[in-house]
């Protein structure tokens, strides 16, 4: 079966409060974006991204893999959900869709192709890592109201792979609905499809806050990057 990789990379990086949008920051010397990109194309089943960008984007094309034929670019929406919409619509022949966020340089390819394996059954799932921390729900004066069991709680995190049919039907429906959706996996779920989570690694961390920065140059260093 044939995989499209879409690569949402169409936002603003609020929380990451630069000046530029946080997947253009530098990680030895290189963008987060292009960290993701050359680590997502390593990936002996990878051979194409679909890289979803803010239709403001002024970076992109300043990049040396602007021009590589492995990139097609495609202008994203308002929402996570919007721009990840806009890069499945733009991928063709393919059976599954794989979606990696663009602020997420750190995974690693053997996590990948576990995840990967999950087309055997035609059941879509996520990378996950499992909750270490005990959990607390608190209410609005941060009073603790709860203390939430553990075991079976996970960290989402991307990829995530799903059958394009299904994965674009849930999407749409969630959008006719109005219902928001902070990942794939959501939209799967307010189906009521199969999601499975696939164990990943606790270094694949969202770059969010700017002390993530020197955790991920951190955690690239201690992988064999082929590309680098
Ligand atoms: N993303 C996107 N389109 C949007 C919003 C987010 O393509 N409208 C992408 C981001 O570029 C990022 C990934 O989705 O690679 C995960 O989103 P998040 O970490 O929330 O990034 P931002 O929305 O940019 O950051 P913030 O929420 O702090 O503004
Ligand atoms: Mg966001």
């Amino acid at each position: 079966s044939s995989i499209a990789v879409v690569v949402p990379a169409a936002g603003i990086g609020k929380r990451m409060q630069s000046e530029i949008p946080k997947q253009y920051l530098k990680l030895h010397g290189q963008t987060v974006l292009e960290h993701t990109l050359n680590q997502l194309i390593s990936h002996s089943n990878i051979a194409h991204i679909y890289v979803v960008l803010h239709p403001d984007d002024m970076l992109f094309s300043t990049l040396d893999i602007a021009d590589a034929d492995w990139i097609t670019t495609v202008p994203g929406g308002d929402e996570r959900s919007d721009s990840v919409m806009a890069g499945i619509l733009a991928t063709n022949h393919a059976d599954w869709i794989l979606v990696h966020d663009a602020a997420r340089p750190c995974v690693k390819l053997d996590d990948i192709t576990n995840l990967l394996k999950l087309s055997k059954d035609n059941t879509g799932g996520i990378l996950a890592a499992p909750v270490r921390d005990t959990m607390k729900r608190g209410d609005s004066q941060h009073v603790i109201k709860q203390t939430v069991c553990r075991e079976n709680l996970w960290h989402a995190q991307t990829p995530q792979f799903f059958p394009k049919q299904q994965l674009l039907t849930a999407l749409h429906s969630c959008q006719q609905a109005g219902i928001a959706v902070t990942d794939e996996a959501s939209a799967i779920e307010q189906m009521g499809g199969t999601v499975k989570l696939v164990e990943g690694c606790y270094s694949n961390i969202k770059i969010t806050h700017p002390e993530d920065l020197a955790l991920a140059e951190f955690y690239i260093n201690q992988q064999n990057r082929t590309y680098l």
